[in-house]
């Protein structure tokens, strides 16, 4: 009971300081449609953000990084995932990438944040036995606060290369409650099973939503809501993520970090 009272400070808390910051925030042009998808569902699709062309310079680039082993690469136990954290330190045209302006007007319109800290993810997964595909299996990144992550696909996702998952409306403060009050998730957790999410989205009559696309679709999503990487069955998966942050990157990043050139 105490725990859950917490939360509902918590949130109480992160919505009063994020509306402040909104106020203060300049006002930027977007989209209406990509902000009423992210209030609503939490997440949102735009194609052809990147050129065909364009995501075959990135994979060439993410390729030439991994294959170097001179990097600060991160791998999973399963050996499928490796992750090139904070890439744009590494390379003019990821810097470029990560800090496209359509980003970070979302990024301010949505969470107040006009200065973000953050870095540049460059990500090449593929289908190895026991991947738990990216992300590590189903997971807030936050149980308290709303966080906007922008993820770029460089090759095509089918169904079965590891699309983004995402539970449609789980990141409203009002499905984050209900789901402690109805007992379907632990409060305060952030991360689930497999089992819970089926409880979960079939007793909230909630959907998960698979994000096939093809290359140099982005993907815009408040990653507050439930998500994961599906994990992958076969081929591989090119992506690149923007992480946001207001205040601090979190200290657990420091050892993804690039050495300084
Ligand atoms: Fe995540």
């Amino acid at each position: 009971m105490l725990k859950l009272l917490y939360v509902l400070l918590s949130e109480c808390a992160e919505s009063t300081l994020r509306n402040f910051r909104k106020l203060a925030a300049k006002s930027t042009p977007v989209d209406p449609k990509i902000m009423n998808d992210l209030k609503v569902d939490g997440v949102s699709v735009q194609e052809d953000f990147l050129t065909s062309q364009q995501c075959d310079e990135y994979i060439a680039k993410i390729e030439k990084i991994i294959a170097s082993g001179s990097s600060n690469i991160w791998k999973d136990s399963a050996g499928a995932d490796n992750r090139i954290y904070f890439a744009e330190t590494l390379d003019d045209k990821f810097a470029e990438f990560f800090e496209t302006p359509k980003i970070r007007q979302i990024l301010s319109r949505y969470t107040g944040t006009e200065k973000p800290k953050g870095m540049l993810l460059a990500s090449r997964i593929t289908a190895k036995e026991g991947n738990l595909g990216s992300g590590g299996g189903w997971h807030r990144d936050s149980p308290i606060s709303h966080q906007f992550k922008a993820v770029c696909y460089l090759s095509d996702v089918t169904a079965n290369n590891g699309p983004f998952q995402f539970i449609k409306s789980s990141h409203t403060k009002f499905a984050v409650l209900k789901a402690y009050f109805n007992k379907l998730l632990k409060v305060g957790s952030n991360r689930f099973t497999d089992l819970e999410i089926e409880k979960y989205c079939s007793e909230e009559e909630k959907e998960v939503v698979s994000f096939t696309a093809k290359k140099g679709s982005i993907i815009f999503a408040d990653t507050k809501g439930i998500h994961r990487g599906k994990p992958l069955t076969e081929g591989k998966r090119y992506v690149l993520f923007c992480y946001f942050w207001h205040n601090e990157i979190p200290d657990h990043f420091n050892s993804l970090k690039q050495e300084e050139a």
